[in-house]
């Protein structure tokens, strides 16, 4: 089984109070959203998940493991994380299993196995300045991929793209979740990004960002209160 269990994690960064008190799930093969404005804190808990710095309170389950300030378990997708220019396309997303020590051949002939559902096969010999903005960030998602495939965090992924490739990364990106059964938890200040995707939405307060609201996706498809309602209410939030 493979989740992610948050609780009471706070953090006071450089005297400013930072994540107020969080507690969070990712169920196994679920797809959950943080959806909080800009500046809350929400890379600064990717941060603390992934075990890049340490919460000053609260901790951080894998599988039911404490792993609290301990990195190397998950797969984290950075808000700026950068395809590097001097590599190609296959070499790039080669790195993770050279850095699990995999030789160079054999990392090259497994990430090539990926190419195709990545939507990259015909790509492999481009270097990064040749790619669409798209491209780039699906090469992003299959080297983070090739870190650990159980469990992913995307901080931001398609924010610098415009609406049309958005929405085209949407639909890939459930696609693919669901055929290899990934759990994801993705960051995001978009709302309609978080209810397309989200099985389940955590909103975030401003600074120290403190969960307002979790919002359940059957919620929303059982037609329990109107799309326009949640979406005012989640508004209401993101604006205070
Ligand atoms: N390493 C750091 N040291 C000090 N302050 C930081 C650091 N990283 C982020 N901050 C500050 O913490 C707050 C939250 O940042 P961040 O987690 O990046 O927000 P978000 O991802 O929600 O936009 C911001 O005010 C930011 O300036
Ligand atoms: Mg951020």
């Amino acid at each position: 089984m493979t989740g992610i269990k948050v609780s009471n994690v706070s953090k006071t960064l450089d005297s400013i109070h930072t994540l107020n008190n969080i507690s969070l799930i990712l169920e196994p093969h679920k797809f959950v959203v943080i959806l909080g404005p800009s500046g809350c804190g929400k890379s600064t808990l990717f941060n603390i998940i992934s075990g890049l710095i340490k919460p000053d309170q609260g901790r951080v389950e894998i599988d039911g493991e404490d792993w609290t300030g301990r990195t190397g378990r998950i797969s984290y997708m950075q808000q700026k994380d950068l395809l590097l220019p001097s590599r190609n396309v296959l070499d790039n997303v080669s790195i993770p299993l050279l850095l699990k020590g995999v030789d160079k051949m054999k990392a090259r002939e497994t990430a090539r196995g990926y190419l195709q559902d990545f939507g990259l096969q015909d790509f492999a010999h481009l270097y990064p300045r040749q790619l669409s903005g798209g491209m780039r960030q699906r090469a992003a998602l299959l080297r983070t991929y090739l870190f650990t495939s159980d469990i992913l965090l995307l901080d931001e992924p398609f924010a610098s793209l415009d609406a049309i490739s958005r929405r085209k990364m949407h639909l890939w990106l459930k696609d693919l979740q669901r055929h290899y059964q990934s759990s994801i938890l993705f960051i995001t200040h978009d709302i309609d990004e978080a209810l397309l995707l989200a099985d389940r939405i955590y909103v975030f307060s401003a600074r120290p960002a403190s969960v307002e609201l979790e919002i359940d996706k059957a919620f929303i498809n059982n037609g329990a209160q109107g799309i326009n309602d949640i979406k005012y209410k989640i508004l209401t939030i993101l604006e205070e």
